[in-house]
């Protein structure tokens, strides 16, 4: 799990160059798509998972989650989340981070922010003898503080030699409520927060989630590790390791 968590960091830190105006996401798909199968060895998780077509997901400005990459160009102001998830020697490695083209629009950035603030809070809480809605509490009270709102409908999960297993880790919720925590246990942590209402609406294509209010969305995504002291997070960017 360290090592599939290392490898799809690394494809975040390879992309963000590539990152910028006039590019389309199929074109970032494709550069995932070589350097996951050819750099790493490989496999890119969502190619084909349910019937998802391309190697990662690319949700922009007011998508929520599950884009699928095409023919969209990128411009000044954009925000676009890349999730990417690898399988190495049968184990999984998900993580996801919020990229801006040009100069962000300080809208978008505020609520990037909020969201990367929101699922380290939730991170936090993890530890053994501690329960899932710790973490739901957490990342609740502060998307709600800032006035923005929490997507009910996708949620972190169970994560290992299965791509989505149990527990769903709901990012709303009670403290002291849920499953109680144990070490081994790896799962990921990936808030979507919402400019607007929490409502979604998923597109005719089957994947896309959009918000119903067509606000932005932001999100962010670490797999974890609990630990006998807390947590280990492995999916860092070179940057934090
Ligand atoms: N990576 C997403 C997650 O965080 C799942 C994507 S499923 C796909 O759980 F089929 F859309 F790729
Ligand atoms: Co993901
Ligand atoms: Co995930």
């Amino acid at each position: 799990m360290r090592i599939a968590g290392r490898l799809a960091a690394d494809v975040l830190d390879m992309i963000g160059e590539h990152v910028k105006a006039g590019i389309t996401t199929d074109e970032l798909d494709a550069i995932c798509h070589k350097y996951i199968t050819e750099t790493q060895a490989a496999i890119p998780a969502p190619l084909n998972y349910r019937g998802f077509p391309k190697s990662i997901c690319t949700s922009l400005n007011h998508v929520v989650c599950h884009g699928i990459p095409g023919d969209r160009t990128l411009k000044s102001g954009d925000a676009l989340n890349i999730d990417i998830t690898v399988i190495k020697d049968g184990f999984h490695g998900d993580t996801s981070r919020m990229f801006f083209v040009g100069k962000p629009n300080i809208q978008a950035e505020r609520l990037a922010n909020i969201a990367y603030e929101s699922m380290w809070l939730g991170i936090e809480q993890l530890a053994p003898g501690k329960r899932l809605g710790d973490i739901g509490e957490a990342i609740q009270k502060n998307v709600e503080k800032n006035r923005f709102s929490v997507v009910r409908e996708y949620c972190g999960h169970g994560i290992g030699r299965v791509f989505h297993e149990d527990p769903q880790v709901l990012h709303y919720g009670k403290a002291g409520t849920g499953l109680e925590l144990q070490a081994g246990m790896t799962l990921t942590v990936e808030p979507m927060i919402n400019a607007g209402k929490r409502h979604v609406r998923l597109l005719p294509d089957g994947w896309t989630v959009v918000t119903k209010d067509h606000k932005l969305s932001a999100q962010w995504e670490h797999t974890v590790l609990i630990t006998p002291e807390g947590f280990e997070v492995l999916t860092l960017g070179s940057e934090q390791r």
